[in-house]
């Protein structure tokens, strides 16, 4: 089954650094590292959120770019070619599928939220916020959010994109698109930066990002911060492995892993250091939760001077970042119609966005609240009153922190530690610390997590 095309690679490691900051710079860093931040009582959260991604993330993330490589295929094809060199049972290639399955999910919801970023660039640059009101701003977002067409209308354009990139080719489509979108993302980001820092209130950001007060804390606020590690690095769903599979084989995994990690961490930071002086200079709160950047963010821009210009060049920048994650969503599924029914990269990308409309639909329809888009159960630990919030549960809660633990258990002691160090290639120090980080620490530390959530034990708060 496991066919051996030939993908083709990077043309170099910063073209991979690029694409895979890329994916890990999104919607994530933007929209919800900030109001998870503010729901969680700030710089007690960070730290954590700190500790998560360079105790836990980094290890999963060498683990999964390691299996691309060295099985240069779609994630389940390259976990099954690794299992077959270590004489283990096939059924491994579960391990990509989930991450390919939970890669397919994550972008059903967000290119949908994503739409609703691109359809802001327009909102703002209309002068539609300025001097608005709360009330009208508000109106605006729940508008957005109950009205089927519209939804369905940037949805479809989202999808349309990223279907256009995809198809296009490791070089010509993705590798391109991260080449301009990267840095003129982020070069937008320090702009509003610049600007939230001379125009907002900048001290009291510092205050609440950095100064811990760990009474504020609580352990969901823990469950959180390692859910989110997951999610903002792109692990366990499919994204790193493909990229790593594209990766030339003399370029240090650690040394790039180590550089994704922390462009993503500095753009979460830079990101909040962004939206925070603007919110808390026009006397908002900082747990507006989902509504900060949609509601909170236009409302102060709508006050300030030079509103629509720089509202307007962050709702570009924060369009840029989800397309470069919406890309890499699809890139496994991509690759494995490639490898598995020979389309080519064209067919697969039309086929792979046009069964994503269709899923898509599913949370345009929850959050129009449609009858039939409603749920009412409780689904490993949750309450889901729609489908969009059990896919996102399913996929944050479950999907990823399930996929990272198996990953780390047959990198670590599935394959051969013979084969492990040899694709690794670093220092004798180094790979012991990562080895035993990924064999002891990682499994244990989002089992306990896990077991948490489905009640198994309970940690009250
Ligand atoms: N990291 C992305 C963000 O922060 C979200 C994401 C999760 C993702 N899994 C992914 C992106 C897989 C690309 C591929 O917004």
């Amino acid at each position: 089954m496991s066919t051996n095309v030939d993908h083709g690679q990077w043309s170099s490691r910063l073209a991979f650094i690029l694409a895979a900051t890329g994916s890990a710079v999104g919607l994530g860093n933007v929209w919800k590292f900030p109001y998870i931040m503010g729901e969680n009582g700030g710089g007690a959260f960070v730290i954590v959120y700190l500790v998560c991604i360079f105790a836990i993330g980094i290890p999963v993330m060498m683990a999964e770019v390691l299996i691309g490589r060295r099985g240069r295929q779609s994630p389940g094809n390259s976990v099954r070619a690794l299992a077959l060199e270590a004489k283990a049972s096939t059924k491994w290639s579960l391990v990509g599928w989930v991450g390919l399955i939970a890669g397919f999910l994550i972008l059903s919801f967000y290119a949908v939220i994503a739409g609703w970023a691109v359809s802001y660039i327009f909102e703002s640059a209309a002068g539609n916020f300025v001097g608005a009101s709360p009330e009208k701003i508000q109106t605006i977002f729940n508008d957005l959010q109950n009205d089927s067409s519209t939804l369905i209308l940037w949805t479809t354009i989202v999808l349309a994109v990223t279907g256009l990139i995809v198809g296009k080719g490791l070089k010509n489509g993705l590798e391109k698109a991260v080449t301009y979108a990267m840095p003129t993302m982020f070069l937008l980001l320090l702009i509003i930066a610049g600007y939230a820092a001379i125009n907002g209130d900048f001290a009291q950001t510092i205050r609440f990002m950095f100064y811990p007060d760990f009474s504020k804390l609580t352990f969901s606020g823990v469950l959180i911060a390692l859910g989110h590690a997951f999610f903002t690095l792109s692990l366990a769903s499919g994204a790193m492995m493909i990229y790593g599979a594209y990766l030339p084989q003399k370029t240090s995994i650690a040394q790039s892993v180590v550089a994704i990690a922390i462009a993503d961490t500095v753009i979460a930071l830079i990101a909040g250091m962004a939206i925070y002086p603007i919110v808390f200079g026009n006397g908002l709160e900082a747990t507006a939760g989902p509504g900060l950047v949609f509601v909170s963010l236009p409302i102060a821009f709508g006050q300030m001077w030079g509103g629509i210009v720089f509202g307007t060049i962050f709702f570009v920048m924060l369009g840029f970042a989800a397309f470069t994650s919406a890309i890499a969503m699809v890139e496994s599924a991509v690759a494995w119609l490639v490898e598995r029914l020979s389309f080519t990269r064209g067919k697969a990308a039309l086929t792979a966005v046009v069964s994503l409309w269709f899923v898509s639909m599913l949370t345009v329809f929850s959050f129009t609240g449609a009858e039939w888009a409603k749920l009412d159960f409780v689904f490993v630990g949750k309450h889901v009153s729609n489908y969009f919030e059990l896919i996102d549960h399913l996929t944050a809660d479950v999907l990823l922190p399930l996929g990272g633990l198996a990953t780390a258990i047959f990198v670590a002691w599935v394959m051969q530690k013979e084969a492990v160090a040899q694709e690794l290639n670093v220092s004798e120090k180094v790979f012991s610390v990562w080895y035993v980080t990924l064999r002891w620490f990682t499994p244990i530390a989002v089992l306990f997590v896990f077991l948490n959530l489905i009640g198994l034990v309970s940690f009250s708060s």
